[in-house]
């Protein structure tokens, strides 16, 4: 084929008519130009289209707008019409996909009293957080675990898991996923034929059989430092933490332990929920944190690229991330995605205000990608990590 490599065709008359006719070829065989072009000059500025993925937005949703419409749901839909019954948040920079930010995947359910599903699994990792009554009810590898308000649930990649409820009182939590993530690296996948074997068959089964005792996680990973040596502490793929419930009442206690310390300016009294054999992150894409504003408390800005979902616990407060502001109460969900400045101030003078966190930070760090800045109080941009 004939081309012209003396240039003559650079500076034509009717360069942009050529131009024109190589972006349409390109475009109709699935190509794309990558030729970085002065972008005052032209609208092909590479750099820029490069950097024009969808991005999740700094928002704020309302638990009181979210808890009418489970009430709602739970009216029309029931367990018969679909096992799977809960209102997710849907990022508007994101939207259509369902993601809260770029990585992480937040959903509230409400159960009826007495409701258990059967059994799933997935091939994506989700903690699951006690909103309202006391009996939510998680099975997570045959171990039965009943939560209450701030209890946080593990239910591992690929860990066979049914949700209920076994109270009498309907029952709200919420759960944050790493789908997204799962998703962009194609490796998302559920199953959902429960079998056990029995008598040598492998049969389905709409329940687990008890494996593990009701108190397991606590009773073996509840003491910090000690670890029991007779037990086998590889559980599930071995690469997320075999402590499957962690609960309020001691990551309570811990916030409380370190009321009067100074903390962090960035992060106040902030706890990071581990894994207790190694000391790493819960799991490998998601890291979670329990954190105290104190009265009157106002962290310092920061800013990360790692993502987050921050859900308040107690008391009434508010964020600034991305320059707005957002004004919170218990069980609303704020997304923070990676690259926007935040910073949280509790709004009383009197009383705690207690946040739990998701953050992708583990993804990043395993990457080599992790970095995080924070504002002193003279305005000075310092590297935090
Ligand atoms: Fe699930």
């Amino acid at each position: 084929m004939a081309t012209s490599t003396d240039g003559s065709m650079r500076r034509g008359a009717n360069r942009e008519a050529l131009l024109d006719a190589v972006y349409d070829k390109l475009d109709s065989l699935d190509l794309a130009p990558y030729w970085a072009v002065n972008p005052n000059e032209s609208q092909n500025d590479e750099d820029g289209q490069v950097l024009k993925g969808a991005k999740a937005i700094p928002f704020m949703w309302k638990y009181s707008d979210i808890e009418p419409l489970l009430y709602e749901a739970a009216e029309l839909i029931t367990m018969d019409d679909s096992e799977r019954r809960s209102i997710v948040l849907v990022n508007p920079g994101l939207a259509p996909v369902r993601a809260t930010v770029s990585t992480l995947y937040t959903a509230y359910r409400l159960n009826d009293p007495r409701e258990i599903m059967p059994p799933h699994s997935h091939s994506i990792n989700a903690v699951r957080i006690g909103l309202t009554g006391d009996q939510n009810f998680t099975g997570v590898e045959g171990e039965a675990i009943t939560f209450g308000p701030g209890d946080v649930v593990l239910t591992p990649a690929n860990a066979w898991h049914n949700h209920g409820n076994h109270g009498d009182d309907y029952a709200v939590n919420v759960s944050i996923l790493d789908l997204p993530l799962t998703e962009v690296l194609n490796a998302a996948s559920f199953e959902h034929d429960y079998k056990e074997e029995i008598d040598g068959q492998m049969v389905s089964r709409r329940e687990q059989t008890t494996r593990y005792s009701d108190d397991h996680s606590h009773k073996t990973y509840g003491f910090g430092g000690l670890r029991p040596r007779f037990l086998d502490h590889h559980r599930g793929t071995g690469v997320h933490s075999p402590m499957y419930v962690y609960r309020w009442n001691k990551t309570r206690e811990l916030l409380e332990n370190f009321r009067d310390h100074e903390g962090s300016p960035w992060d106040a009294i902030q706890v990071e929920y581990t894994d207790p054999v190694n000391g790493r992150t819960a799991y490998p894409t998601m890291t979670f944190f329990g954190q105290m504003l104190r009265p009157g408390e106002h962290t310092l800005p920061q800013q990360q690229n790692a993502s987050q979902v921050v859900i308040p616990f107690h008391g009434n407060g508010h964020s600034i991330v991305g320059g707005k502001r957002f004004d919170w109460s218990p069980f609303d969900a704020i997304a923070i995605p990676g690259g926007e400045w935040y910073e949280h101030a509790n709004g009383s003078d009197s009383e705690e205000a207690t946040l739990f966190s998701a953050s992708d930070e583990p993804v990043l760090k395993a990457l080599g990608f992790y970095k995080r800045h924070g504002k002193t109080e003279s305005g000075e941009i310092i590297l935090l990590d």
